[in-house]
């Protein structure tokens, strides 16, 4: 740590502690007593229990003249009586670039064994407003992904946000790990939350990989982890991607998922004894959703932007459930992968005919748009008549436009799947993507279409 930083956090030191006392504890929700006036709503304390050992914890109610928090760790050694510091309100982080390539926890804290984490100069608010929306840049020029389907299907602008919906176990994760290892935005911060403890460390060697783990930070909070840490390493996910988008990087957020951050709102909601809205979910869980996906998106500045796409999980593949109805609302497109076509191995398992990107078509050129269209009218005209044709009772003849889409068919879902180490390109997915429906395709097209993109009016903070 240099001279100057630990200068900094001897200066940041109060001269003075002010304390409480621990009144009642109920599950995980500690009643304090003694400091009432000094808090409010995201005030920070720290319990000191029986061993001595430090629990960080943060107000979330009151209730007949107590405070009510919650703990950043186990409440274990915690009773009645034990002393209750004031800890410094707003945290706030000192990312620096040095940071890609790390694995932090919610806090902050590196949990990779790879040593201390250098300090940048500035500090960054771990909890912040989203930009002003009339003072944000518009969302820029198509990306490139490194997935053909995305990319020529559902194209992403810079600054664009995107929602993955899906149930359990159909590729989300595989198909986050491509996006950080393929697309060609500057860095990624990826923001793991409520995972399985053993499948994270699998994510980061097997699917994320050296590679991909050196253009990224990633941030980690487990399912076995108290609710704050969990909604907390969303905060921090976005922390950082404005870090890097300040210093004028492009960003890739990617987070997994949003909707165990929901999850973790919702204890916290409960906890504080918040009535339950719908499925269980409290109000201020559908008050936070925006507040935290908005901090994506275009910047003030020109340069550095963030882009980004969140996971959803739909419990029992139902996408009418109240979180993915409230971010489908919040995002720029949605992105919905389907168990029937996992199933039948194709990977990613994206259904295309019912995902958007509200960028598309204004991010296209003509082209392309025809080329798009073309392709979407086969896939539909195909999916209308599937159970027809797979049972036999269509006779080829009847309908010249579906023996056509059954002609294209299989060249279709060979261009859209991709195995997970199969890198494509903007480019390269329009030529492909041309000749599985058998059309001339320009050689050199440079696939951005970014020129166009000015007219098609969307703003970068579009619900
Ligand atoms: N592109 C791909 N190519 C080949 N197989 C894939 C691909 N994507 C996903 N799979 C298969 O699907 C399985 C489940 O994928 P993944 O772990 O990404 O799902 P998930 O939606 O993240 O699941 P969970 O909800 O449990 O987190 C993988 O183990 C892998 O076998
Ligand atoms: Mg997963």
């Amino acid at each position: 740590m240099t001279l100057k930083s630990l200068a900094r956090e001897i200066s940041e030191l109060s001269d003075y502690q002010v304390y409480g006392r621990v009144s009642g504890v109920l599950g995980m929700l500690v009643e304090l007593s003694g400091l009432d006036r000094l808090l409010a709503i995201g005030s920070r304390c720290t319990l000191i229990a029986r061993d001595s050992r430090q629990v960080p914890c943060e107000v979330i109610g009151f209730r007949q003249g107590r405070a009510l928090l919650l703990p950043f760790g186990s409440l274990d050694g915690i009773g009645l009586g034990c002393k209750a510091l004031l800890a410094q309100s707003e945290p706030s982080i000192h990312p620096s670039d040095a940071w890609l390539g790390r694995v932090v926890n919610a806090l902050g804290e590196p949990i990779d064994g790879k040593g201390p984490l250098p300090a940048g100069p500035d500090p960054y608010k771990v909890r912040n407003m989203p930009p002003p929306a009339h003072g944000r840049q518009r969302v820029g020029g198509k990306i490139d992904l490194g997935v053909r389907a995305i990319n020529s299907f559902l194209s992403c602008c810079r600054g664009q946000r995107m929602g993955i919906f899906a149930g359990s176990g159909v590729g989300k994760s595989v198909l986050l790990s491509m996006l950080a290892r393929f697309a060609s935005l500057d860095v990624n911060v990826i923001g793991l939350i409520g995972e399985r403890g053993r499948e994270v460390q699998e994510w980061l060697e097997d699917d994320l990989g050296p590679e991909g783990l050196a253009k990224s930070v990633v941030v980690v909070a487990t399912s076995d982890e108290p609710p704050l840490m969990r909604r907390q390493a969303a905060y921090m996910t976005m922390a950082l991607s404005e870090y890097f988008r300040d210093n004028g990087k492009d960003v890739l957020c990617l987070m997994d998922s949003v909707t165990r951050f929901a999850m973790s709102m919702r204890e916290i909601g409960l906890s504080a004894g918040e009535p339950p809205a719908s499925k269980g979910y409290t109000p201020s869980v559908f008050a936070e959703l925006p507040q935290l996906l908005e901090r994506a998106g275009p910047g003030i500045l020109p340069e550095g932007s963030i882009t980004g796409l969140f996971t959803v999980l739909v419990e029992g593949d139902d996408h009418n459930e109240p979180i993915a109805d409230a971010v489908r609302g919040i995002l720029d497109g949605h992105i919905i992968l389907e168990r029937a076509i996992a199933e039948r191995n194709r990977f990613p398992a994206i259904n295309l005919l019912r995902s958007v990107s509200r960028t598309m078509p204004g991010c296209n050129n003509e082209s392309q748009n025809d080329l798009v269209t073309r392709a979407r009218q086969l896939l539909s005209t195909y999916e209308n008549m599937a159970e027809l044709i797979r049972i036999g009772a269509y006779s080829a003849g009847a309908d010249p436009a579906i023996d056509e889409a059954i002609l294209y068919h299989d060249a279709l879902e060979a261009f859209l799947k991709q195995d997970k180490f199969e890198q494509s390109n903007l480019d390269l997915g329009y030529e492909q993507l041309a000749a599985a429906i058998g059309l001339a395709w320009p050689e050199g097209g440079d696939g951005s279409g970014a020129g166009e993109f000015q007219d098609a009016g969307l703003m970068g903070t579009d619900a």
